[in-house]
């Protein structure tokens, strides 16, 4: 651990994250991070995420101090839902509303706290005003990628002042900021699921690009997620849209992540593991958010068998107990792939999966985090994107060949049985799908070398007292 020196007072910077797993989860990588170079670190959320979040390392522990404030009541939040996790897609608006009613007490702890600076994620618009009255500087930090808020587009676009960004067909070519030859851009299936994001006649209030919008407009300075030497004409294009520090963060790996009911787990699926030959088992999952429909399901399940690949299938079937549309497998499923393949619908330990031997691909949603986790374990991606910033990472890693994206239908997103399996093979056995074996390994530095994320967690400390 390094210890602040004398002459530098310890920052007290506060981590604010949106109540999402795929965003509490980096704001704690990067909580940890900083906490270990001698900051004073208040990670704040409602209590049941707090409860959720995985063990902490008895060294760095006593370094990060939880603030659990409790969970505002709004109409239509089914009791006990803190998270996206819990609660369907549709509902998801109302966990908005409920986290807008955090205003009140987080203000209450910045008051009494003598905070230097709080990271904050897209949604709490209206923290800005806030904290700037109490002396307070803020920082975005994103958890989605610089291509992703590259491609969003500057300011006055978000806002709505510039003409182009109207409908979804807008969503997907190349933005006119965008100054290079580059494939990333919503496809038309799934800037139409997301539609939502773009409407401010949204029943919750406010969209996400409006909160997206008006935190960078009152953030200090903007953190992304990211790494120059991945994506450095992305970097170029936040300089060059936005009036303000773009500053890197680094991928963020997952490091030592414990979750308290683990080891029960992982000795049943590290028992079945073992019984595989080496890369021959596809790891399935899709994240603690992403929930595939029941058609897509069927042909996820049936596209595994042909494939006659084994698998471990990581299977969400509902978003929260509230959720009433429960997914199915096909009939006669569990008989037919007995021995061959699993279906978990459990929690599970991603890291250590992933780590295994046996494991020779991942299926996956393009989650940044998932995302980390494969490249950090070196397996390549099969790309199956449902919600959010899936497009455009799928867009990133097929570009770099890191994953290949199962072929589906540009109007409705469909997809077959068939092209799943395909899509498979090529990724883990075939030769012409080499490639995606041989790229995920090449990235393996970039993404998990813990010289060069700590060189960027220093690079961002001096960057926040130079500020
Ligand atoms: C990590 O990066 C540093 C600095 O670029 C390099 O010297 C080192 O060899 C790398 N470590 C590994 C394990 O590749």
């Amino acid at each position: 651990m390094d210890v602040v020196k004398d002459e530098e007072k310890p920052l007290h910077i506060v981590m604010f994250p949106w109540l999402a797993f795929g965003h509490m989860i980096p704001y704690l990588e990067l909580a940890k991070l900083i906490a270990q170079k001698g900051h004073q670190v208040s990670y704040v959320s409602t209590p049941r995420n707090i409860e959720r979040l995985p063990k902490l390392p008895p060294n760095i522990a006593p370094l990060i101090n939880f603030v659990k404030l409790p969970m505002p009541k709004v109409d239509n939040l089914p009791q006990n839902a803190e998270a996206t996790t819990d609660i369907p897609y549709h509902v998801v608006q109302y966990l908005k509303n409920a986290f807008d009613k955090l205003e009140k007490p987080l203000t209450h702890f910045l008051q009494s706290s003598n905070v230097d600076w709080i990271f904050h994620d897209f949604a709490p618009f209206w923290l800005g005003p806030v904290a700037s009255k109490l002396g307070i500087k803020c920082a975005f930090f994103s958890i989605f990628t610089a291509p992703l808020i590259g491609f969003m587009g500057p300011l006055s676009v978000l806002m709505g002042n510039d003409p182009g960004r109207t409908k979804p067909e807008d969503f997907i070519v190349t933005p006119p900021w965008v100054p290079f030859q580059t494939t990333v851009a919503y496809r038309y299936f799934e800037i139409m699921k997301i539609a939502d994001i773009l409407s401010n006649e949204n029943p919750g209030g406010y969209s996400d690009i409006y909160r997206l919008c008006y935190c960078m407009h009152h953030c200090e300075t903007i953190l992304i997620r990211g790494c120059t030497k991945f994506e450095p004409e992305w970097f170029q294009v936040l300089q060059n849209i936005h009036n303000k520090p773009v500053v890197p963060v680094g991928q963020l790996p997952s490091m030592s992540i414990e979750y308290s009911n683990e080891d029960n787990t992982w000795s049943w699926i590290k028992e079945w593991l073992e019984k595989k030959p080496h890369s021959s088992v596809l790891y399935v999952a899709f994240g603690s958010e992403a929930k595939p429909s029941q058609e897509e399901v069927t042909n996820i399940a049936l596209g595994l068998e042909e494939s006659k690949v084994p698998f471990f299938w990581v299977l969400r079937v509902q978003r929260g107990p509230t959720d009433n549309e429960v997914l199915q497998l096909p009939e006669g499923f569990d008989e037919r792939t007995k021995g061959h393949g699993v279906v978990c619908t459990d929690w599970v330990p991603q890291m250590k999966i992933l780590g295994h031997v046996a494991i020779g691909g991942f299926l996956t949603h393009a989650g940044w985090t998932s995302v980390v986790e494969a490249v950090q374990n070196e397996k390549p991606l099969v790309l199956m994107t449902f919600l959010a910033d899936q497009g455009i990472n799928a867009r990133v890693l097929e570009e770099k060949k890191m994953g290949y994206s199962v072929p589906r239908d540009e109007r409705d997103g469909s997809f077959t049985s068939n092209s799943v399996a395909a899509s498979i093979r090529l990724v883990m056995t075939e030769e012409d799908g080499r490639i995606y074996r041989e790229k995920i390994k090449e990235m393996k530095d970039l993404f998990a070398n813990t010289t060069l994320q700590d060189n960027y967690i220093d690079n961002l400390l001096n960057h926040l007292r130079s500020l």
